[in-house]
């Protein structure tokens, strides 16, 4: 059984982000229908894959370098599958990097960065964001998982899948070239139960559009929930803070937190609150105000619960708008997932040196983390995150790259 069943847009009423959301979703799942490993093969035109570094146990880590038709450049490693840089233009078509990351594998497994633990680019599993206590039960049998985040897990524990070394296989096709990433989660990694195989592609499309689609089984009913964990700076990467950036979350309610940032299971309108991004705006503007929620995440780090129309919850449906207005780069997101974490950068530090060189300062990026909603093993009242044997795990999430010339007056 499939958790999420997709399909192609019924009307044109969806807009044409809609359709090409629906093409790549076709392709990809051409690409990826089955959860073999896939095997290596000469590199493709538009790819090119060179030495990144060495693990400390020898093994080596590569760095794939993916172009479009239009020029614009990813680079991804398969450790993490991490996401290290993005180049896309501005409103002149220079080329900026677009998200936080490093140059050399180092930076990723220095002490600075472990300790940080910003999760710069990454896939996250098993399970993305918090789990209370590390605890949860499922069949009747209770769970414990390595805690690494206060009394909490987060982001699948101690040794998550962006610290896996994955196994890479690059692709082209008509509509854009890329990376099938898989990876093995052995029964009983990090306390999680069941033989996890997880498949995740990364299209860079001529339609300027990143499309992620992630894919797993299991050999015993498990928690699931994978996410990427780029953080974005639509002026570049180390330009200083996000707040001038112009959010829109197609989000009316959120899950309120705790003081450990668990959710306390109460799905709250976003109405009259800081957290009411259904118009653009500014990031900054409202986080001076004072707010419980504010003070226990230190600025915005909250799942929000996106609206979806009825009958299309399993198709990927306009989550987020992001425009900066000094570059005029935009930055859509869609979803098949029920939830986004958008946390705004809030335990950056300036500790972390990037790529240019720059420090990454308190709050100079973005995370917009497509998800089920955290804690939702312990959490009856959200949508399940179990994927059972005879379950296939299907997560689709498209970032689509664009400018405009009127960033004041984008039409969201
Ligand atoms: C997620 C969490 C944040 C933080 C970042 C990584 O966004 O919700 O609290 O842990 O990951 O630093």
């Amino acid at each position: 059984m499939t958790r999420h069943i997709l399909s192609l847009p019924r009307c044109l009423g969806v807009g044409l982000f809609g359709l090409m959301i629906g093409q790549v979703f076709l392709h990809a799942q051409a690409q990826t229908t089955s959860m073999d490993s896939p095997s290596s093969s000469a590199l493709p035109p538009g790819i090119e894959r060179s030495a990144f570094g060495q693990l400390p146990d020898g093994r080596e880590v590569d760095c794939y370098r993916i172009t479009n038709d239009n020029g614009i450049e990813m680079r991804v490693i398969n450790y993490g599958g991490i996401i290290v840089s993005l180049k896309t233009p501005d409103i002149t078509g220079r080329m900026d990097d677009i998200v936080l990351g490093f140059d050399s594998l180092d930076d990723y497994l220095s002490d600075t960065y472990r300790q940080a633990n910003p999760y710069f680019g990454a896939l996250i599993g098993r399970y993305g964001n918090r789990i209370a206590h590390g605890r949860f039960t499922l069949d009747g049998e209770t769970y414990q998982l390595p805690t690494n985040d206060g009394p909490n897990t987060l982001h699948g524990g101690d040794t998550g899948f962006n610290q896996r070394l994955w196994h890479a296989q690059p692709f082209s096709s008509a509509e854009g070239r890329g990376l099938v990433l898989t990876y093995t989660s052995p029964d009983g990694e990090q306390g999680f139960p069941g033989r996890l195989s997880t498949r995740v592609s990364y299209t860079l499309t001529n339609d300027n559009e990143l499309a992620i689609d992630y894919r797993a089984r299991t050999t015993r009913a498990t928690p699931v929930n994978l996410t990427q964990h780029s953080y974005f700076n639509l002026q570049g990467e180390g330009s200083g803070t996000i707040l001038n950036h112009r959010l829109m979350i197609n989000a009316s309610a959120y899950t309120p937190i705790d003081e450990t940032l668990i959710p306390t299971g109460e799905i709250a309108d976003v109405s009259g609150t800081p957290f009411d991004f259904r118009q653009p705006t500014a990031i900054g503007a409202r986080m001076g105000q004072k707010n419980t929620q504010f003070a226990y995440a230190k600025g915005y780090d909250h799942n929000f619960v996106l609206s979806k129309n009825p009958g299309q919850a399993d198709r990927p449906t306009l989550a987020a708008k992001v425009v900066e207005p000094q570059s005029g780069r935009v930055l859509e997101l869609a979803t098949t997932e029920p939830g986004l974490q958008f946390y705004s950068g809030n335990f950056l530090d300036g500790s972390l040196v990037g790529q240019s060189g720059r420090p990454y300062t308190h709050r100079s990026g973005l995370a917009l983390e497509t998800q089920h909603f955290p804690d939702s093993p312990n959490q009856p009242n959200f949508p399940s995150t179990i994927l059972k044997p005879d379950e296939t795990y299907h997560s689709r999430t498209v970032y689509r790259f664009s400018t405009t010339q009127t960033p004041e007056a984008a039409s969201y």
